[in-house]
């Protein structure tokens, strides 16, 4: 019963994509009843994941190590002679000290709320006054932005508190769950691409010293909104880059030397 409405629906939604056409060859001309894989339209198993309730509504936090996080951390990770002398991240120092180590002299929390038990700032990115200019070598900017409205005036303060040769490093969910603890306070706002993330670093810092790449695939994705954690995947699973499902956004600026 199940299996027949399904196929219903989902051919209903096949012919609708073919009406409005979506300005590629392959979705026009009629419905398309298999997938490139034989997989008929109602026969794809969907196992555990026939469900309307994620597995766990909360990232994979309560299973394991999120499948956001095990992005995040091995880019901190590739980049972690970037974390050091003054360091400023949001919310806690978690990240400064953990990839940080003894290169960081100085580490500072901003968050948007006083009350912190690590704040040494507190301001809000878009207006930014309370933050020193040209201050720190490193910034921790890591599942903020999406939180922030106004973008681009984040990031004119994000390259106005970086010293000349101090380096942002951060990461945005592109394919996420909301996160309603954000979303109830501050807002959970943005999810970003490749090409969104560079043009807007790169209205604040130059081309060149812009690096955005993104980390995840099909799998991971699925995984991921059914909050299923790293542990439920094999490591080739996760490290599968596939650049149209990009599931997180790493994000490397420089901000220039001063030239003499
Ligand atoms: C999910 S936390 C991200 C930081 C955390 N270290 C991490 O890795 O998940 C989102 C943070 O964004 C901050 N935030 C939201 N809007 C902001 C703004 N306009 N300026 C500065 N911080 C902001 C919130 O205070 C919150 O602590």
């Amino acid at each position: 019963m199940r299996g027949t409405d399904t196929g219903k629906h989902a051919l209903a939604d096949v012919n609708v994509l073919s009406t409005r056409g979506r300005g590629h060859g392959e979705h026009r001309g009629g419905a398309h009843r298999e997938s490139a894989d034989g997989l008929g339209v109602g026969a794809v198993d969907f196992g555990d994941l026939r469900r309307l309730d994620p597995i766990d509504r909360r990232f994979g936090f309560d299973r394991g190590l999120c499948i956001d996080r095990y992005y995040i951390e091995a880019f901190l990770g590739r980049h972690a002679d970037d974390i050091r002398g003054r360091v400023l991240e949001v919310a806690d120092d978690a990240y400064t000290r953990r990839f940080g180590g003894a290169r960081v002299t100085r580490s500072d929390v901003l968050h948007l709320e006083p009350g912190g038990a690590r704040t040494t700032i507190v301001a809000d990115l878009t207006r930014g006054d309370p933050i020193p200019s040209a201050a720190f070598d490193c910034v921790i900017l890591t599942q903020t932005l999406m939180m922030i409205f106004d973008l681009r005036a984040a990031v004119r303060t994000l390259h106005r508190i970086l010293k000349p040769g101090g380096v942002l490093l951060a990461t945005n969910p592109g394919i996420s769950q909301i996160s309603r603890y954000d979303m109830d306070r501050w807002g959970d706002c943005w999810r970003l691409t490749t090409k969104s993330a560079r043009r807007l670093l790169e209205e604040a810092f130059p081309a060149q010293h812009v690096e955005v790449t993104s980390a995840g695939n099909v799998l991971a994705a699925v995984a991921f909104l059914h909050g299923l954690c790293a542990g439920d995947l094999a490591a080739e699973e996760l490290e599968h880059h596939d650049p149209d499902y990009q599931l997180l956004i790493t994000m490397r600026a420089v901000k220039p030397q001063e030239t003499p």
